[in-house]
């Protein structure tokens, strides 16, 4: 009660921007960015704000009063899509950067659709049509920069909507710091109390340096996209120009509980969890019944949105299936072709769709097996259920291995999946109480914020509309260059001044020696 009363009096301070035109841009192809950017935009809808968004998949969360514009892709360009996560889900990359240079031109066929979506007449009408008016633009990043234009288009200000946390490939957009000597890059891996020995340093540099360089080749592919659906605008700004305008990032983390502990310039605002409700909503009855009947504890096992069963080899299903339907405990297991199952078993339950963080917030629910995609991870994390993780590509075996080392879990590798280390790693987990003690306490921390996810998302978003925008948070940083930003000139007059001084003393000192000698051999002479 008086926390809704505190909730009444803090939106009546804020109010002032109520009924705002936002509009969403989030074309990623990927279902997990969607659910994250669509969470964001749904807290504002269900604020008032009148939303408009631009996909190209079905969203998953949505809300009525949420405007979809849907681009499509064809059936073929879908079952394009379909094969290369596939394709990716057989690749045993542990490291991410790799991955990404391995997959730059397949990736270039994710960087075409999404540029199509805005050469649809739909979109382009929420420009050209004047009738449109927009107070804010929500730009989702999926290494799509080039979509930020769209903000100068239809003069709003804008905020970038990351799902991951703050890091190599968003830094430059709010000239947020690097620190790569203590801030461990993609991997976090530095223990408690502890710095960043040698190795981490230069293996986190030298990845530094790799995704400077994939950066930029991103960077080249975006610089051709703006060109091509703003260049006929001569007011329109140079790219790196438009680079320079947002006003806030939004970053699906929590630096506060999750670490890692490093710096960050005021336009970071975490919203980490945004996906997750305050409250579950009830089960679907068929769930909620498999549930309540599971006397020893149920099991959620998801392998994410973006690899489905299908993409799995046919052995590993089947030796998944062995050890799950031998389990006392009953399974839930997210499954799309409800045609062919991997078997029949009293204690699973198959299901295509799975409102997984509702199924999560059930206290029946003993343990997650999951894909360690970051969006699992948090619902796990909040909720406070043990894991575990069976990576496979992108930032999974990083997060799996995270996972592992906060005490949440354990990881295996899918690819190379067997029947005994996945039976052994279920039962130790569900027998070994300090995987689950150690979520539940991690939960607790994670809660525990001034401002939930949500109300940082609505906050944030009616400050940059109440102020049109935010350049007064701007670092100075983004507008000096490399050379200015790292004081390399000063360090170079330094050096300079350095030597200077070296040599004249030097000069001085042959100079004086040879006084001496010459006056001593006159003495000798004498
Ligand atoms: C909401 O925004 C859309 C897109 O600009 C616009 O067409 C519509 O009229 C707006 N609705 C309201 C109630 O303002
Ligand atoms: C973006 O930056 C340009 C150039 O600095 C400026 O003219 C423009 O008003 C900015 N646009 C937005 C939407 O902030
Ligand atoms: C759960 O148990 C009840 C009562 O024992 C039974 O009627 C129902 O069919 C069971 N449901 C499931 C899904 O097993
Ligand atoms: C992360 O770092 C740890 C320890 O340095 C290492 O064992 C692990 O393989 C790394 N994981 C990835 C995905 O790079």
């Amino acid at each position: 009660m008086v926390r809704i009363l505190l909730l009444a009096v803090v939106a009546a301070l804020i109010s002032g921007s109520q009924g705002a035109n936002i509009l969403g841009l989030f074309t990623s192809l990927s279902p997990s960015h969607l659910i994250i950017q669509m969470s964001a935009v749904k807290a504002l809808a269900e604020r008032g704000h009148n939303v408009t968004v631009v996909t190209v998949l079905q969203p998953a969360v949505s809300d009525k009063d949420i405007n979809v514009i849907r681009v499509p892709l064809s059936a073929e360009e879908s079952q394009y899509l379909s094969d290369l996560f596939a394709e990716m889900s057989r690749n045993d990359d542990k490291n991410m950067l790799y991955a990404m240079f391995r997959m730059f031109g397949q990736m270039g066929f994710m960087s075409q659709k999404m540029a199509d979506a805005f050469k649809d007449p739909r979109v382009r009408d929420l420009y050209d049509n004047k009738e449109n008016r927009f107070d804010l633009v929500l730009s989702g990043f999926a290494l799509n920069d080039y979509q930020m234009g769209f903000a100068q288009k239809v003069k709003a200000p804008l905020i970038v909507l990351a799902t991951m946390p703050p890091g190599p490939l968003l830094n430059y957009l709010i000239g947020n710091p690097g620190e790569l000597s203590y801030v461990p890059g993609m991997n976090d891996s530095v223990e408690k109390g502890e710095g960043m020995s040698f190795t981490q340093r230069l293996n986190g540099y030298l990845m530094g340096l790799g995704y400077k360089l994939f950066s930029r080749m991103i960077e080249r592919r975006s610089q051709k996209y703006y060109k091509e659906l703003f260049g006929d605008d001569p007011n329109m700004p140079e790219y790196s120009e438009m680079m320079k305008n947002a006003s806030l990032v939004f970053f699906a983390s929590h630096a506060l509980s999750e670490g890692p502990v490093r710096p960050n310039v005021p336009g970071v605002i975490e919203i980490g969890g945004i996906q997750i409700k305050d409250t579950p909503a009830p089960l679907p009855q068929n769930m909620e019944e498999f549930l309540a009947n599971a006397t020893n504890g149920g099991i959620l096992l998801s392998l994410g949105s973006n690899v489905q069963g299908k993409h799995l080899s046919p052995d590993t299903v089947h030796k998944m299936f062995n050890v799950l339907s031998k389990l006392k405990e009953r399974v839930i297991w997210k499954w799309e072709d409800l045609e062919n199952t991997p078997g029949k078993s009293d204690n699973i339950l198959y299901s295509k769709w799975l409102p997984q963080d509702d199924i999560l917030a059930h206290p029946k629910i003993k343990l997650f097996i999951n894909h360690a995609g970051k969006g699992g991870l948090t619902e796990a994390q909040y909720h406070g259920k043990p894991m575990l993780s069976l990576p496979v590509f992108g930032d999974q075996p990083a997060n799996a291995d995270g996972m592992v080392k906060k005490g949440f879990g354990l990881t295996l590798n899918l690819l190379t999946l067997e029947e005994q280390p996945f039976r052994e790693g279920i039962e130790e987990i569900l027998s070994n109480p300090k995987y689950s003690q150690t979520v539940s306490t991690f939960s607790k921390l994670y809660r525990d914020r001034p401002l939930t996810a949500r109300e940082s998302v609505i906050y944030w978003t009616e400050y940059v509309i109440r102020h049109h925008g935010a350049p007064h948070l701007q670092s100075p940083v983004m507008h000096m260059s490399f050379i200015a930003a790292n004081n390399l000139d000063i360090y170079a007059i330094l050096a300079i001044l350095v030597v200077v001084l070296l040599l004249l003393t030097k000069a001085v000192i042959k100079f004086i020696i040879r006084k001496l000698s010459s006056k001593s051999k006159k003495v000798k002479k004498q």
